[in-house]
């Protein structure tokens, strides 16, 4: 569906350096994390940002590829800005869209004037300055450390914060645009990780979730130039008096290590909660989608995180409808489910990725099977997360105060197993304040405050 003709544009405009700007993040945390350090960057050339996207002078679409509807919710978005008079905005695609598909995206919308991959956008403030002055740029290099130099510090932080520490993916799962849109698995250094999150903490954060698309993999050295895993950079960050609490996000089972697990068990500032994606409850499945893990490691990794942990909730991601799935081997994720009682998950059914080896796959999946497979799984999922919180329930426990509530005098936050906990009465955003949970739905919970 194209968004426009391309003959609209043929004498490019120079359009006037752009005063305001709105970032607009599509996709996952790190998503999330770079549309914040793109707004940190442009709010650093002395850009204002704009909470709306009418009006803002350049619109920047931080995209995601993961699966086909996300990609398309981007071009309906670009035909979406074009404003009553016929002109648009600035508009700067970045992201893993940016990356999978480049200048093919101003060949589709040509009113898009900037395409700028997720490990290259420390270069947007200057293509946006070329673009106004007439000259559009795409940019796909993938030089992750080169950009994380070349990013102004961070400055002020919401009470929960996220960092990226790990960036990239090896692993190639036959269903995943990842390890293309992202490039190779790095590390970002110890001691840019230690710096970040004091300027986090020191600008308000309470809490760190550390990031990557395969977070638990991250290796590094610290300052006495030991060799350590994410147990150990967890481990420093910890003696942080400021910092309350610490998560991260998104592991693979197979970098779950021993001293990332006993650190559930020793670090108090840890939270007890894991995302493990599982993606599927059966081994010639699992073997497919190339996971390297089969159900009963998975099942023998939880074990070991439960015995180190024993009120740890438990997350994972899920895909239905996998090339070749059968009934039966969709019954085993149903199965799985069943055992672990996740106390939340995100369910997906198969995209097929261009590019990826399990498009070609023969047997692909009906969509109606598809989408009768999905509300099976949600369902079982749904009645486990409301278990989970109905069993939270009676327990006291400290809440972080991430915002205002709809009502009056009401807040939301975040319990230690990361369910949204509202109350009312005297509190503020940023603040760690005790509550006895008293009332569970599937998706939060109502919290008395004490004292
Ligand atoms: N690195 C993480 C996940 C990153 S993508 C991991 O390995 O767990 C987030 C989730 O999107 C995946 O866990 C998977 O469940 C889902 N996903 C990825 N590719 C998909 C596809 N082609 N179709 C449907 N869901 C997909
Ligand atoms: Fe994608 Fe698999 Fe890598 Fe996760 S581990 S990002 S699902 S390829
Ligand atoms: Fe999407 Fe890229 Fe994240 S594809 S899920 S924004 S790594």
């Amino acid at each position: 569906m194209p968004a426009e003709t391309p003959a609209q544009t043929q004498t490019p405009p120079r359009q006037p350096q752009p005063k305001t700007f709105h970032v607009k993040s599509f996709g996952c945390q790190m998503n999330v994390y770079d549309g914040e350090r793109m707004a940190e960057l442009l709010a650093a050339q002395g850009m204002t940002a704009s909470d709306e996207r009418d009006g803002a002078d350049l619109v920047v679409l931080n995209t995601c590829h993961i699966r086909e509807k996300a990609t398309e919710k981007v071009y309906s978005d670009i035909g979406r800005l074009r404003r009553a008079d016929g002109s648009t905005p600035l508009i700067a695609v970045a992201g893993c869209v940016a990356q999978a598909e480049g200048e093919e995206i101003m060949a589709r919308a040509p009113s898009v004037k900037v395409v700028v991959g997720p490990q290259a956008y420390h270069r947007l403030p200057e293509m946006v300055a070329d673009a106004a002055a007439g000259k559009s740029g795409t940019e796909t290099d993938m030089p992750a450390e080169a950009k994380f130099a070349a990013l102004p510090k961070r400055r002020r932080s919401g009470p929960s914060a996220f960092l990226t520490v790990q960036e990239g993916c090896d692993k190639f799962c036959t269903y995943c645009v990842v390890p293309y849109t992202r490039g190779a698995e790095i590390s970002r250094p110890f001691a840019d990780l230690v710096e970040e999150a004091r300027l986090l903490v020191a600008g308000g954060a309470r809490e760190i979730t550390l990031l990557g698309q395969n977070v638990n993999a991250w290796a590094g050295q610290d300052d006495k130039g030991r060799a350590i895993g994410l147990d150990g950079l967890i481990r420093v960050l910890a003696a942080d008096p400021d910092l309350a609490r610490i998560r991260y996000t998104t592991s693979h089972p197979n970098d779950m290590s021993e001293g990332l697990i006993a650190a559930h068990g020793e670090i108090d500032k840890l939270m007890p909660f894991l995302h493990l994606p599982v993606q599927a409850g059966n081994d010639r499945v699992l073997k497919a989608m190339n996971r390297s893990h089969t159900v009963e490691s998975y099942l023998k990794i939880l074990d070991r995180v439960r015995a180190a942990r024993p009120d740890i909730a438990l997350s994972g991601d899920f895909i239905v409808g996998f090339p070749g799935e059968t009934e039966a081997e969709f019954q085993d994720t149903l199965d799985l489910v069943g055992q672990v009682r996740h106390a939340q998950a995100f369910s997906f059914k198969y995209s097929p990725r261009p590019g990826t080896p399990a498009a070609t796959m023969d047997g692909q999946i009906a969509a109606e099977v598809m989408d009768e497979r999905l509300q099976r799984l949600q369902a079982a999922l749904t009645r486990d997360a409301t278990a989970f919180n109905q069993a939270s329930v009676g327990r006291r426990c400290q809440v972080l105060v991430e915002r205002r509530g709809r009502h009056e005098g009401q807040w939301l936050g975040k319990s230690p197993w990361l369910q949204s906990v509202h109350f009312t009465g005297e509190a503020a955003i940023g603040d760690l304040v005790t509550v006895d949970l008293v009332q569970a739905g599937p998706n939060s919970l109502a919290g008395q405050l004490v004292g």
